[in-house]
């Protein structure tokens, strides 16, 4: 006797994509294949549906704080994940802002705190290093004893501009085995440009591509590459815009350096044309949205497996936080709110459009960042064993994505308009049917820590 038997779908195994039932006891997934005459204490019919592990989303900042624009997000864990849950996701690693002692353990442990007894989908925090992080070094190869396999480095000023700092920390997180994230931006390059730009054009908003060009993308991925491969470290450069920011990860992965390329929905969907419109303060992140060819770059690197994660890169600011950069783009909060959009854009403009496979599609949104920040195979596989996360996908319903429809009150989205083939219909947490169709059946605590050991190498 089954708990729940998801039946009659197509269903994406990690080797193959076939017409089978999964039926689930408990938290697990106890058997998978022809499970017809099976009893079970309830079913869903997934006939016509995609049956796919639960999405994780490898790159959310829930519950943001801008300190120096007093703007906190207008989510909190909660809400945030009941969005992520209605974007068929099961799992969130969100980024644990620098502790003000320094300290690596604080960091991880205090947002550990912060989310637990709020959550709903499960969840585990990548390491914010600033540069006075060098304090405690020591603190940083501490990190996996404290479930935590990777930390996040901004390359710029006051984060970590200093290149000696920036080598010590990602030596030491080589010698931990942890995973060393690079928001690759140039501090020296965003401060040149940003003056001229602003004494040539002025600060509005259209303006703000011209701002941060890809050469400040290009010259830090060039570097955090050639550190990565100075130090033996595992790298893995988050939200890639650019198309030759996709040729030099592909080059140093023929070379047989360890490094990973995150893209997000926003460079894939959008092209730079939004700054220029009423409502471009809405698409203020950093790096800018680019060009279509820079767009058309990504998925091809995507389709070549040189790009393996499509993350969020979600922050919840709201509507009127975003307008704030209208007049000069300085003043906005960067980040946009996409936490429950990254799978029916993915899918409709990859899949649905024929850029990505299906199978493709899992790997990026699913299968690869469980692997890559060590989750696999508890998460982001269907197999015996694993946790019994689903993410059950109509690949047929068109809907129009407006924020209006969204589960928080973020007030906007940056796909406002966009239609999409493709929306998650269930999503199943550890055998509990948390989001179906339109209702949310989850409750604050229901998402769980993962504990994340040292990082495997190769
Ligand atoms: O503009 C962005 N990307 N904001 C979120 C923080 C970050 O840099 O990842
Ligand atoms: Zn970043
Ligand atoms: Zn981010």
């Amino acid at each position: 006797m089954y708990d729940l038997l998801i039946r009659g779908g197509t269903v994406v195994l990690p080797s193959t994509v076939a017409s089978v039932d999964v039926g689930i006891v408990g938290e697990k997934i106890a058997a998978i294949g022809d499970l017809s005459g099976a009893l079970a204490h309830r079913r869903f019919d997934a006939t016509g549906k995609l049956v796919l592990p639960g999405l994780v989303d490898p790159h959310v900042h829930l519950a943001d704080e801008e300190a120096d624009k007093d703007a906190c997000a207008v989510d909190d864990f909660y809400t945030g994940t009941v969005a992520a849950a209605f974007g068929g996701n099961t799992t969130v690693l969100d980024f644990a802002p620098a502790a003000h002692d320094h300290s690596a353990i604080t960091t991880v442990r205090s947002r550990r705190h912060q989310a637990e007894g709020e959550a709903a989908v499960d969840f585990s925090h990548h390491a914010i290093v600033e540069q006075d992080t060098l304090v405690s070094l020591s603190t940083i190869s501490q990190l996996p004893s404290h479930g935590t396999n990777s930390i996040k480095i901004f390359m710029f000023y006051p984060r970590m501009a200093d290149d000696y700092a920036l080598l010590q920390v990602i030596q030491t997180a080589a010698q931990s085995n942890l995973l060393v994230m690079v928001h690759a931006e140039n501090h020296a390059l965003l401060n040149g440009f940003q003056t001229a730009t602003i004494a040539q054009g002025g600060t509005a908003i259209s303006h703000y591509p011209a701002s941060q060009p890809p050469i400040l993308e290009i010259e830090a991925a060039q570097r955090a590459i050639l550190l990565a491969e100075h130090t033996g470290a595992t790298l893995y450069i988050v939200h890639i815009s650019c198309a030759a920011t996709v040729d030099l990860v592909r080059q140093a992965q023929r070379r047989g350096c360890n490094v990973i390329g995150e893209t997000v929905p926003h460079y894939l969907a959008l092209t730079e044309e939004v700054y220029g419109s009423p409502n471009g303060a809405d698409y203020l992140c950093g790096p800018p949205i680019r060009t279509a060819a820079d767009s058309d770059a990504l998925w091809q690197g995507l389709a070549d497996g040189t790009i393996t994660v499509i993350g969020s890169d979600h922050c919840g600011f709201s509507a009127a936080q975003k307008a704030w950069g209208k007049d000069d783009f300085r003043r906005g909060p960067k980040g946009m709110a996409s936490i429950e959009t990254r799978a029916a854009v993915v899918y409709s403009e990859g899949v649905a459009k024929g850029r990505i496979t299906l199978t493709q599609f899992v790997e990026v949104m699913s299968a690869n960042p469980a692997r890559i920040f060590g989750l696999y195979p508890q998460k982001g596989a269907l197999l015996p064993g694993s946790d019994a996360d689903f993410c059950v996908l109509d690949p047929h319903l068109e809907w129009v994505v407006t924020h209006e429809a969204l589960h928080c009150a973020w007030g906007y989205t940056p796909h406002q308009g966009l239609k999409v083939t493709g929306k998650p219909v269930l999503t199943v947490l550890r055998g509990k049917v948390i989001v179906d169709g339109d209702v949310f059946n989850g409750q604050p605590g229901d998402g769980r820590f993962l504990s994340r050991g040292p990082l495997r190498k190769g």
